[in-house]
């Protein structure tokens, strides 16, 4: 019973921090630059919330196949629309995990990758945030809470007005003098990071 509760607790934590993280993603696109933070300052949260998320999602997906009160097995956990427990909301979720599984370990290997190819699985990060948040919808528990319902009805409506800001005012990063003043940004305020790996390339509109 213990487990159920660490699940759902989990499930809740991992809502709110995959939608901080892809609005972070976003911010880091638009070089937002928040008070006291250098400009790779975003960057580095954004990573640093990635990590917590995947820590409470470990501990989210763990409780849910230890916990006696249903059956999910490993199988289950990675191999979506399989298993006997809700296969197809829980299935939505393992479509998200392994989405994201793909982001963590392109990531880990991004040095031998190369950005483009980098680049092109980080975009799955963005596709499997509906995933969760239709997986949270159909298979929790909480919903039936007015809260509930007000926090997941919250994180759309910021990744709602994140995707219009991250299209809308996307940097024009194109022109001569952007390029310039970016690399300028960035020898000054380098957070361990090239300025390559930031702020040169173009990108795709919400890539971080
Ligand atoms: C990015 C991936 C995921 C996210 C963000 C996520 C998030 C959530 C959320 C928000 C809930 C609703 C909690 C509630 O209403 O109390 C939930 C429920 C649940 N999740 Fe996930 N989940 C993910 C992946 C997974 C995976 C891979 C599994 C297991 C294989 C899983 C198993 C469950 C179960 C069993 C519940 C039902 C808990 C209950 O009865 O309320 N989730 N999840």
């Amino acid at each position: 019973m213990t487990l159920w509760y660490v699940n759902r607790a989990t499930g809740i934590v991992c809502l709110v921090l995959f939608t901080a993280v892809v609005l972070l993603g976003v911010a880091v696109h638009l070089r937002t630059r928040f008070p006291g933070l250098p400009r790779f300052g975003t960057v580095a949260l954004h990573r640093g919330v990635s990590l917590v998320a995947m820590v409470f999602l470990g501990a989210h997906i763990v409780s849910a196949s230890a916990d006696s009160y249903v059956s999910i097995s490993l199988t289950d956990v990675l191999v979506p629309f399989v298993g006997s427990y809700d296969p197809l909301w829980l299935g939505l979720g393992t479509v998200a995990f392994d989405l994201l599984l793909a982001v963590v370990v392109t990531s880990l290997l991004r040095a031998r990758l190369g950005r483009r190819a980098w680049r092109a699985v980080h975009w799955l990060a963005y596709a499997s945030w509906p995933l969760a948040v239709v997986h949270g919808l159909g298979i929790g528990t909480d919903l039936a809470s007015g809260w509930m319902v007000w926090l997941t009805a919250g994180c759309v409506a910021a990744m709602a007005v994140a995707l219009v800001l991250g299209t809308v005012r996307a940097p024009r990063r194109d022109r001569p003098a952007d390029i310039l003043r970016s690399s300028r940004e960035s020898r000054h305020d380098s957070f361990g990071e090239s300025p390559r790996d930031s702020s040169r390339e173009p990108s795709l509109p919400i890539g971080v």
